[in-house]
């Protein structure tokens, strides 16, 4: 079928704009066991993103097998948009990725910072996200 172009712009245009409005959907690889990764999800949620939870019996050899460093280890792996995001990353830190849009593995918060989104309580502690790199370096990417 062939359409008249005026209506197939309209068209692609409404379809570009319902693709910016949700966003690209974030797959989380996570032990089923981990209360705070559940915690980090509802964040990502409640700053607009579609999360889809995906539990594993071995969360070490699962962000081995989407290549992230063991260096930059967390609780959880997530993947959005062709990146990774390794442990409790500010969404904000997400959105950044995804409009700049480097060239780079993508984004870790190693270890499990107390006061990082999904492991609020009464202590907060400074931490830095990383942007991690192709060759397995890091850069700080944002500090909190
Ligand atoms: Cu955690
Ligand atoms: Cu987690």
């Amino acid at each position: 079928m062939r359409l008249p172009s005026p209506i197939l712009s309209a068209v692609l245009g409404l379809l570009a704009a319902s693709a910016v409005a949700a966003g690209p959907q974030v797959e989380v690889f996570k032990s089923p066991y981990c209360g705070c990764c559940g915690k980090w999800v509802e964040h990502l949620r409640a700053h607009g993103f579609e999360v889809k939870t995906r539990d594993v019996a071995d969360v070490p050899g699962q962000r081995r097998a989407l290549g992230m460093s063991e260096a930059y280890a967390s609780c959880h792996t997530a993947r959005v948009g062709g990146y990774l995001i390794e442990g409790h990353v500010p969404a904000a830190d997400v959105r950044r990725l995804l409009a700049e849009r480097p060239a780079a593995i993508g984004l870790a918060v190693p270890s499990m910072p107390p006061g990082s989104p999904g492991m609020e309580g009464p202590r907060t502690v400074p931490f830095e996200t990383l942007r991690v790199n192709a060759d397995g370096t890091a850069v700080v990417f944002a500090r909190h």
